[in-house]
């Protein structure tokens, strides 16, 4: 399969003015796991698509994926992304927000060249997967402020902001290779099922991770307040004592040290960290079992693996 990171790099930034296209590139060149194209071109690959038929939505969803990046860390109020400052870091709000509304404008570009014959569907699946995202992260910020969020809640949050976007990209890339509808759901669940399980690692990491691999600060999470799978767990597992303790430190947000320190011991106490990794295993299961239905060639195990690698990520 082709280099995805060279297609991406290959990508010009170096128009005027530099204050809008410059942090582009800066986000772009900065790494990632390239998750979302390459999950499209595998789709594709499992039917035996053209490489070059499902590129420029690949493309898209990557240019996509960091744009939602660019405003998500305002929202945030992340200051580390691969290891790197975020783009309101180093540049400022208004860069990120109008930067990243510039990722949007280019993520259609390239998907506007998806072959003809197959763009009016891809563009609806892109724009409900789009929405989806939206709603999930205002969820997600809502969440923040309110005292009792379900874990049901927390799923539907989860899916939205995360899960649809590889569902889809797994869906576009097998139905512009030909998949039939059948398949195209199948690819849709393991997507829906992976995304779920990336999520949650995600969350774990952001309490356990190490900073240097993972490519973010440690604890953003526990000083927004935001409704992880852990801290609902927590409140979930927690006796008395332990509850009045968390909701104490949900009140602090101006120690965030010592807030980290003391709701980390708390997970730690409570052992919730293993109930995520046990909620991560039953979804990549989930998704393990939707490739029975799919064709079976190298593709295939492509998938398998990566569901499996992504369980146990450290970045
Ligand atoms: C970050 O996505 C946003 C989440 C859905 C957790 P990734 O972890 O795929 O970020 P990159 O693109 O690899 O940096
Ligand atoms: C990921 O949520 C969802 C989107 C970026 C749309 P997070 O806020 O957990 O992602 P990270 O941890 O900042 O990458
Ligand atoms: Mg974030
Ligand atoms: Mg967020
Ligand atoms: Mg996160």
């Amino acid at each position: 399969m082709m280099d995805i990171n060279n297609a991406i790099e290959s990508l010009d930034w170096s128009k005027e003015p530099k204050g809008l296209y410059e942090p582009i590139g800066y986000t772009l060149a900065s790494g990632g796991k390239r998750i979302r194209p390459t999950l499209a071109m595998i789709a594709s690959a499992l039917f035996g698509g053209k490489e070059e038929e499902v590129l420029p939505a690949a493309l898209a969803l990557e240019v996509f994926h960091n744009f939602t990046l660019l405003h998500d860390d305002v929202m945030d109020r992340a200051e580390v992304r691969r290891g790197r400052p975020t783009v309101h870091v180093k540049w400022n709000d208004n860069t990120a927000i109008l930067s990243g509304d510039q990722m949007l404008i280019e993520a259609y570009k390239l998907l506007s060249k998806v072959p003809a014959d197959k763009l009016p569907q891809v563009l609806q699946w892109f724009n409900d997967m789009a929405t989806g995202i939206c709603e999930g992260q205002q969820y997600d910020v809502d969440f923040e402020q309110m005292k009792e969020v379900s874990i049901a809640d927390y799923m539907k949050m989860i899916e939205l902001k995360t899960s649809v976007l590889l569902a889809y990209a797994l869906k576009i890339g097998g139905y512009i290779a030909g998949a039939s509808p059948s398949q195209q759901e199948a690819l849709y669940q393991f997507g829906l099922h992976i995304g779920l399980a990336f999520q949650i690692q995600d969350d774990i990491l952001d309490v356990y991770g190490d900073p240097k691999t993972f490519g973010k600060a440690i604890g953003g999470d526990i000083c927004c307040n935001k409704k992880t799978f852990i801290l609902l767990t927590a409140f979930e597992k927690a006796d008395a004592a332990s509850k009045e303790e968390l909701q104490k430190w949900l009140l602090v947000s101006d120690q965030n040290q010592e807030k980290i320190a003391a709701v980390t011991a708390l997970y730690d106490r409570l052992g919730v960290r293993a109930a995520g990794e046990a909620a991560m295993e039953e979804h990549t299961a989930l998704a393990l079992a939707q490739l029975d239905t799919l064709p079976q060639n190298e593709a295939t195990a492509q998938l398998r693996s990566l569901a499996e690698r992504l369980a146990t990520r450290k970045k």
